[in-house]
């Protein structure tokens, strides 16, 4: 099944298609067991096709990008792991508007935006991953979150088809969005607001030393684990007062840095990742009776493993 899957994919776009490749390669955890199938579109319509392709033929279709928020399983991924880290990275911007494909780097997107001198997503410098996973989890930082300034937002369907949403037709909260499961995020627009460059630089320059004070940037990681339970409680202040910064399984650490960041000291595998993950959620819901709700997205795990 899946070696005529792969023919098919491989017959009928110009992606990229390889067997068992290591989700390691793919992460910025550097973790994770094989894809059954992994590919590399080259184009939108590769990644189209693909998709089809993959939903055709009854197989589990998974969309990553730059892997930076992601923790996936030793096992690895069953059916097809499709990024569009190489199909999706045009960025077109015309006055305020910004039209970005959900390949793209948010970084990139932001640095470019800068030089037409156009506030409004410099907050979020520093976050790492595509547009994409930044739209999926709402992503903020220092104040400024993605959804603030987008306007709309082009997904793929369920049933392959291309739909235009407006940003009224999404709900956007802390960390979270309402796009459906089987969506595919293709590009978005944004309108941002010509200023001044100094007033730009300030929030950047806050955001970047902020972000470069106060987390492990230097060591594999996939930024915050855990969702923040409140406004009044961090996770990062919780897992340090449980005592756990430094805490090890393995090559993985809750790091001494900023306690809500684990990182791979080298050769780390999942289940490490894992087994601090539930120690820090344990020995917050003992100290504070507090549940921490995962950031990180698990991929390729038993579901049970987590309710543990
Ligand atoms: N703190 C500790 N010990 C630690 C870490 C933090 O006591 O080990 C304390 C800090 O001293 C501070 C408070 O906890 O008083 C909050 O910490 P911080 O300012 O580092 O912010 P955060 O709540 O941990 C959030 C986002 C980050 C974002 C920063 C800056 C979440 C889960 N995290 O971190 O986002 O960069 O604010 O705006 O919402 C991400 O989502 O991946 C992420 C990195």
């Amino acid at each position: 099944m899946i070696d005529s899957l792969k023919e098919k994919i491989i017959e009928q776009t110009n992606a990229t298609v390889l067997a068992n490749e290591s989700m390691s390669n793919h992460t910025t955890y550097g973790i994770g067991g094989p894809a059954e199938l992994f590919v590399l579109p080259s184009s939108k319509q590769d990644l189209i096709d693909t998709v089809r392709i993959g939903r055709d033929y009854k197989q589990p279709v998974t969309i990553i990008g730059s892997g930076s928020n992601l923790l996936i399983s030793d096992n690895g991924i069953k059916g097809v792991v499709i990024s569009i880290k190489h199909c999706l990275k045009e960025i077109r911007i015309d006055e305020e508007k910004v039209y970005v494909e959900c390949g793209v780097i948010l970084s990139k997107m932001i640095r470019e935006s800068m030089k037409h001198n156009l506030k409004g997503l410099e907050n979020l410098i520093g976050v790492p991953g595509t547009l994409g996973g930044a739209l999926i989890m709402n992503a903020g930082a220092w104040g400024g979150e993605i959804s603030e300034n987008l306007e709309t937002v082009e997904i793929l369907n369920e049933k392959n088809k291309i739909r235009l949403l407006s940003k009224k037709d999404i709900d956007f909260s802390y960390r979270s969005s309402s796009f459906a499961k089987e969506s595919i995020l293709l590009a978005a627009t944004f309108k941002l607001k010509k200023s001044p460059k100094e007033s730009i630089h300030e929030n950047f320059d806050v955001a970047r030393a902020g972000r470069k004070n106060t987390q492990p940037l230097n060591y594999r990681s996939a930024g915050s684990v855990f969702k923040n339970p409140s406004s009044k409680h961090s996770a990062g202040m919780l897992i340090d007062q449980a005592g756990l910064k430094g805490f090890s399984v393995g090559d993985a650490e809750i790091s001494n840095k900023h306690a809500n960041f684990f990182v791979n000291n080298g050769s780390a595998k999942a289940d490490d990742m894992l087994a601090l993950i539930k120690k820090a959620k344990n020995a917050v819901k003992e100290k504070f009776n507090i549940d921490l709700e995962l950031e990180v997205k698990l991929l390729g795990f038993d579901v049970k493993e987590m309710s543990e």
